[in-house]
C-alpha cells in the first residue's frame, strides 16, 4: 500500500504557490458535469493538475485537471475543476493529496461537491442536496485515507467524525437556499468504490439503512479535511434516479450523470457565490 507523507503533500503545496501569489482561504472541489463553475473565478491563475507534483490526475470524461486560484464575491478561492476517483486505480492517500495541499496552503474551509444518484425516493434528477452527513462504506471495507502511521503534525490519530459537514456552514447554505429561491433537499451521501452503477439490491440496501444518495467520492476528502481541522461543506447534485427495481427498462449512464451537471450548475453556482457573500472577509 502506498502511503503518502507530509514531505510528499509540501512538494505539491510547493509547486502550487510556486505559480501563484494568493492565498485561497476557501477550497472548492468541482465534481462531475459541475467543472464550469471555474469559470466564474476572477483574477484566476490556472494550474494544470499536471504540473504539481504527485497530483492525481483525473481520467474520466468531466474531470479536466485544472486548479483555478482566484476571486469569486470577493473570497479567494482554490478551485478544483475535476477530481480523481478511487477506482481509478490510484491509492487512496493520494486521492486525497489535493486537500492535504489545500492544508498546507491554509485553507479553512472545504465546500465539496459531487454528482450522485437519488435513493431517495421523493428525489428527482437535477435536484440539488447538502450533505447533512455521510456512510463510509469504502471506509468500512478497510479503505481509509487516514491508514498507515498518523503524521500529528497533519491531524489527530482517532479523528472525531461526529459532525463532519459544519454546522453553522449548513445552516448558512439553507438560509442562501431560501434566499435565492432555489429548492434544496438534505440527505446522506453514501460513498461507494464504484466504478460499477448500484444493483437494485444495493439501492434497496442504501435507502433500508439510511442512505439519501450514493456516489464515489467525497468521502475520503471530507475525512482528509476534517483530519486536518478543515471545516467542511458538501452538495450533491442529484444525477440520476438510482435504480431499485431488477425488471425496470431503464439504466445508469455516465452521459446523463454529465447531462444533469448543466442542469445543476447555476443552482449551485447561486448557493456558492450567496455562501461566499455571507462568509467573513478574510481576517
Ligand atoms: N451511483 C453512484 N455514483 C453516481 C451515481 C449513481 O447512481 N450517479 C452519479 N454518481
Amino acid at each position: 500500500m502506498t502511503i503518502f507523507t507530509r514531505a510528499e503533500f509540501e512538494a505539491a503545496a510547493a509547486a502550487v504557490k510556486k505559480q501563484t501569489k494568493q492565498e485561497p482561504r476557501i477550497g472548492l472541489v468541482l465534481g462531475s458535469g459541475l467543472g464550469d463553475l471555474a469559470d466564474s473565478v476572477e483574477n484566476a491563475d490556472i494550474i494544470p493538475y499536471r504540473q504539481i507534483s504527485h497530483w492525481p490526475i483525473s481520467t474520466v470524461v468531466g474531470h479536466q485537471g485544472q486548479l483555478h486560484i482566484g476571486q469569486l464575491e470577493g473570497q479567494l478561492v482554490i478551485v478544483m475543476r475535476g477530481r480523481c476517483h478511487y477506482y481509478e486505480g490510484y491509492p487512496i492517500s493520494q486521492i486525497t493529496l489535493p486537500i492535504r495541499v489545500m492544508q498546507l496552503m491554509g485553507v479553512e474551509i472545504v465546500i465539496l461537491t459531487n454528482a450522485a444518484g437519488g435513493i431517495d425516493p421523493s428525489f428527482s434528477a437535477g435536484d440539488l442536496m447538502l450533505i447533512t452527513d455521510h456512510m463510509n462504506l469504502i471506509g468500512m471495507g478497510g479503505t481509509n485515507p487516514l491508514i498507515g502511521p498518523n503524521d500529528d503534525s497533519l491531524g489527530p490519530r482517532f479523528p472525531d467524525m461526529s459532525r463532519v459537514y459544519d454546522r453553522d456552514l449548513r445552516a448558512l447554505a439553507v438560509e442562501v437556499a431560501r434566499a435565492e429561491g432555489i429548492s434544496l433537499q438534505k440527505g446522506v451521501y453514501a460513498g461507494l468504490a464504484g466504478p460499477s452503477f448500484e444493483t437494485p439490491a444495493d439501492v434497496r440496501f442504501l435507502r433500508a439503512i439510511g442512505a439519501n444518495a450514493v456516489g464515489m467520492s467525497t468521502v475520503p476528502e471530507a475525512i482528509v479535511a476534517r483530519h486536518g481541522g478543515m471545516r467542511v461543506l458538501g452538495f450533491s447534485g442529484i444525477s440520476n434516479v438510482a435504480i431499485d427495481d431488477p425488471d425496470s427498462d431503464r439504466e445508469t449512464t455516465h452521459e446523463e450523470v454529465l447531462e444533469a451537471g448543466k442542469v445543476i450548475v447555476p443552482r449551485l453556482t447561486a448557493i456558492l457565490r450567496g455562501l461566499l457573500r455571507r462568509l467573513d472577509s478574510p481576517s
